[in-house]
C-alpha cells in the first residue's frame, strides 16, 4: 500500500495487476484516499469502454472549466458531441467556448495541481490502439500534471499497455508494473477472526481454517463467505456452503460474458475442464485434446490473460481460483455455454 502512494506522490504511472476478487480496485481506491494529491478521477472500464469519452466526461466534471459554468455541466450534445472531440491542442479563448470543444490536453492543464487518474478494469476497454495514442499523448505532454494508475488483468487493451510492440504508440514509456497476488494462509485467517470478533459471531479457529484452505486466499470470496458467516445464525459448514452457491451464480455471469466476447471460448472450457483435476504440459493438452500447437497456444494464451489459468515451473498449466474448478467439476452449467 505504502509503495502504491510513494508511486503516486513521485509521478510513476502504475499497473496494479491481478486475477479476478483479488483486490486491485480496493488498493487503488484505498491508495488514492490516502495520497495528499487532492484532484482524482475515476473511470471505470466496465461501465464505459471508450476511454476518450470518459476522459473528457470525468475531467470536464472537475475541472476549473466546469466550476466557473453555472449550474450543472452540461456537455456538450450529449455523448456523440463528447466523442467527436479529439485530444489535440485546441487554440483560442478556452472560457469562452463551448463545452463539447474542450481538449483532453485542455483540461488535464486547466488543474492548477497534479490530477491523478484511476482507470479501474482497463481490460474493458476497446480499441488497444486508440488507447495506447491517447496515452501516449498524455505521458508525453502531461508527465507533469498528470498520474495515472491502471488496474486490471493483463488482457486486451491491459495487454498492449504492458508490452507494447515496437509499432505501438506506447512503446518506450516507463511503467511501474505491481502484481497482487493472493492473501497468504495465517492473513486469510486473520482477516475472518478479525471479521468474526467484530460482529460477536462465535467461530472455531479450525473451522475458520478449514475455510481458509478452501478459499484459497482470494479476497473476494474470503469477504463474500465473512459477510454471510457473520450477519447470519449460519454454521461454518451452511456459511461455505451458501458461499460456494453464491459463487457460483457470480461465475456463470462473469463466464458467460467472457463467452459472448470469446470465439474460442467452446475450446478455452474443454482445456479448463481438462486440466481441472490435473495440471498439464502443453504438449499433453495438445494430444489429448486433439488440438493442433497454435489453436492450443492461442486458447491457452487467452485463459492466462483472463487469469484463469497459470503455468507452474514445470510447465504444467493448472487453474488459479478453486471455485472455478469447483464450478467446472459441477459440468452441467459449465456445458450450457459451451455449446
Ligand atoms: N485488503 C482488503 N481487506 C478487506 N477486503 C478486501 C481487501 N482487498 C479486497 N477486499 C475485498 O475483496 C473483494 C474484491 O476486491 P476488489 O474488487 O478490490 O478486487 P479486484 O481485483 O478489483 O476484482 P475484480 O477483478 O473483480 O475487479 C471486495 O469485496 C473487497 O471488499
Ligand atoms: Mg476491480
Amino acid at each position: 500500500m505504502d509503495d502504491t502512494v510513494t508511486n503516486l506522490e513521485k509521478g510513476r504511472w502504475m499497473v496494479l495487476l491481478g486475477p479476478r476478487r483479488i483486490g486491485k480496485t480496493s488498493l487503488a481506491r484505498c491508495a488514492l484516499s490516502k495520497t495528499k494529491i487532492k484532484n482524482q478521477i475515476i473511470i471505470d472500464a466496465r461501465e464505459e469502454s471508450n476511454l476518450e469519452k470518459s476522459l473528457l466526461r470525468a475531467l470536464l466534471s472537475s475541472s476549473r472549466f466546469s466550476k466557473k459554468s453555472s449550474g450543472t455541466v452540461q456537455i456538450g450534445g450529449g455523448i456523440g458531441a463528447i466523442a467527436s472531440i479529439s485530444f489535440g491542442f485546441t487554440k483560442g479563448s478556452s472560457e469562452k467556448k463551448s463545452l463539447s470543444s474542450f481538449s483532453i490536453s485542455e483540461l488535464i492543464e486547466s488543474f492548477s495541481s497534479r490530477i491523478v487518474i484511476l482507470i479501474d478494469e482497463a481490460q474493458w476497454l476497446r480499441n488497444p490502439r486508440g488507447v495506447s495514442s491517447l496515452l501516449a499523448h498524455i505521458y508525453d505532454y502531461h508527465y507533469d500534471k498528470a498520474t495515472l494508475m491502471i488496474t486490471g488483468s493483463a488482457v486486451g487493451v491491459m495487454r498492449s499497455i504492458l508490452e507494447p510492440s515496437a509499432k505501438s504508440p506506447f512503446y518506450g514509456r516507463a511503467l511501474t508494473t505491481m502484481e497482487i497476488g493472493r492473501w497468504s494462509g495465517s492473513t486469510s485467517l486473520g482477516f475472518l477472526e478479525r471479521g468474526s470478533k467484530e460482529t460477536g459471531k462465535e467461530y472455531d479457529i479450525h473451522d475458520l481454517s478449514l475455510v481458509v484452505e478452501r478459499l484459497d486466499g482470494i479476497p473476494g470470496w474470503l469477504t463474500l463467505f465473512g459477510y454471510i458467516f457473520s450477519s447470519s445464525n449460519r454454521s461454518y459448514k451452511q456459511a461455505l456452503k451458501k458461499t460456494e452457491v453464491e459463487a457460483f451464480r457470480i461465475l456463470k455471469e462473469e463466464l458467460e460474458n467472457v463467452g459472448k466476447l470469446s470465439l474460442g471460448w467452446k475450446r478455452q472450457i474443454s482445456i479448463l475442464q481438462e486440466i481441472v483435476e490435473t495440471p498439464k504440459k502443453f504438449n499433453e493438452l495438445g494430444r489429448d485434446l486433439g488440438i493442433n500447437h497454435t489453436a492450443l497456444s492461442h486458447n491457452i494464451d487467452m485463459l492466462q490473460r483472463l487469469c484463469y489459468v497459470t503455468k507452474n515451473q514445470e510447465g504444467e498449466y493448472s487453474i488459479i481460483d478453486p471455485l472455478v474448478s469447483e464450478y467446472l467439476r459441477e459440468g452441467t452449467s459449465a456445458k450450457s455455454y459451451a455449446k
